[in-house]
């Protein structure tokens, strides 16, 4: 079995880079499928969703090839199917953009539910609302969605039921090379769509509006390669280190991080009393005492993002108050908190709620990656507490952050990665 295993506490110090936003990626891949020709991608994650999203190119027909392991040419010059097994698509979620971008290009698109992290329900229906409205039709069946057009989507009015970042990437996608002009409303406005609309515009389409509620897609005939386009930084793994350098007492610089799209977790961080210094590209975050209770909501961006929950949970643990988290967007993502009273915290999760009262000390457990934000959030907690912390399921956190136990590393955790199925060979 793969694990983690860290040896707490540490206090986290020094400098971290922080690699490509991995929720930006996995739409900019599928993109490059609207374009009969070669995408020159940078700061591309090194994760397995991305290894995963790779397969199922090549599986359709692209060439990759890697330049460094960060960076790559797709060449999507010769796809010769839009089918994608269910066994590939099922290993995480966002294999459902292969959707809006194949019927973009194709006329019949039959691709196999997507997975990803288990938070409770996660429906498809405002993506499927909007392929039929551009004039899909679409079928779910034997664990497909078969998309079919008998003539070019068109552009139409759609006002999305709620505020989904899926949704709102795959209409991009399928109306890009609609006919005539789409208007999509209550959209996600997260840095990944704005990035993703970025990369559409620089292969030719016209996408305006990304990053408000309103987005207008003129449809264009097609698209043209792109010689060279850097994706994002990873929001989540910037806050990520964020919140470990304050809930360690450390004090942490963190490298190729945009601070605007860390705002709301910078705000509770000041909450929590901790120092943050924004530079142009980097942020600085100390803590130098126990840090004070806060409450948090999440919300869609610019709100305080879900994927940041359970790492701010681990912060409120040791917190000299009482702090509440109350999750808006997922209905089962409070499910780590168990993990975290195995290690001493005092928490009590009840529907959407959760009240954390601050103690004084967590202490090393064996425990279990939920999900991959719970995963991340067990790292944390494992450099916070006493002793030592086994994490197990660690594939989640595996799906999302590069190189992590190389970059705790450096920054003063002592964590390493163990797989006790690998055989020892002796000479
Ligand atoms: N929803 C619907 N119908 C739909 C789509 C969504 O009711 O057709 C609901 C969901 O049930 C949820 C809310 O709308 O309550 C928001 O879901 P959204 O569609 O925004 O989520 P997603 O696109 O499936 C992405 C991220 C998640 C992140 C959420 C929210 C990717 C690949 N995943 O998921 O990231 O939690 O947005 O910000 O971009 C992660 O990276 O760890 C992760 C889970």
């Amino acid at each position: 079995m793969e694990k983690f295993i860290i040896e707490g506490p540490s206090r986290l110090t020094g400098e971290v880079n922080i690699s490509g936003a991995k929720n930006a990626a996995v739409g900019i891949i599928p993109a490059t499928l609207l374009v009969n020709g070669k995408c020159h991608l940078e700061n591309v994650p090194d994760i397995s969703d991305i290894r995963e999203y790779i397969e199922i190119l090549k599986s359709l027909g692209s060439k990759i090839t890697y330049i460094t392991k960060n960076e790559m040419i797709i060449d999507n010059s010769n796809i010769k199917s839009a089918i994608a097994s269910y066994d590939l698509t099922s290993k995480f979620r966002s294999s459902y953009y292969l959707l809006g971008a194949l019927i973009g290009r194709f006329d019949s698109v039959k691709i196999g539910l997507p997975g990803g992290c288990n938070l409770g329900a996660r429906p498809i229906d405002q993506h499927i609302k909007v392929l039929e409205k551009l004039g899909a039709t679409v079928t779910v069946k034997s664990g497909n969605v078969i998309a079919k057009k008998t003539h070019k989507l068109k552009g139409e009015h759609i006002f999305l039921d709620v505020v989904s970042v899926g949704a709102t990437m795959n209409s991009i996608l399928a109306a890009t090379l609609a006919e005539g002009t789409t208007i999509i409303e209550n959209v996600a406005k997260e840095p990944h769509i704005v990035d993703l609309a970025n990369f559409l515009n620089a292969m030719g389409a016209k996408i305006s509006g990304a990053g408000t509620d309103t987005i207008k897609i003129v449809g264009v005939e097609n698209l043209k390669q792109v010689s060279s386009y850097s994706i994002i930084p990873d929001q989540i793994e910037a806050g990520t280190f964020m919140v470990a350098a304050a809930a360690t007492g450390g004090d942490l610089i963190i490298n190729n991080c945009i601070p605007k799209h860390l705002e709301s977790i910078t705000a509770k961080l000041i909450e929590a009393g901790a120092r943050v210094e924004e530079f142009e590209s980097s942020v600085r975050v100390s803590l130098d005492k126990k840090p004070n209770g806060f409450s948090i909501k999440t919300s869609p961006h610019p709100g305080f993002p879900t994927d940041m929950q359970p790492q701010m949970c681990v912060l409120l643990s040791i917190c000299n108050s009482t702090g509440i988290i109350v999750e808006n967007i997922w209905e089962s993502r409070f499910q780590y908190t168990d993990e975290l009273i195995k290690m001493g915290a005092k928490i009590t999760a009840h529907g959407n709620t959760a009240v954390v009262k601050g103690v004084d000390k967590l202490y090393g457990s064996p425990v279990k990656a939920y999900d991959l934000r719970a995963g991340a959030a067990m790292i944390i907690a494992g450099i916070v507490a006493e002793g030592r912390t086994e994490i197990s399921d660690i594939h989640h956190i595996l799906r999302g952050y590069e190189n992590i136990v190389e970059k705790f590393s450096k920054i003063g955790a002592k964590i390493e990665y163990v797989n006790d199925n690998v055989e020892v060979q002796n000479d």
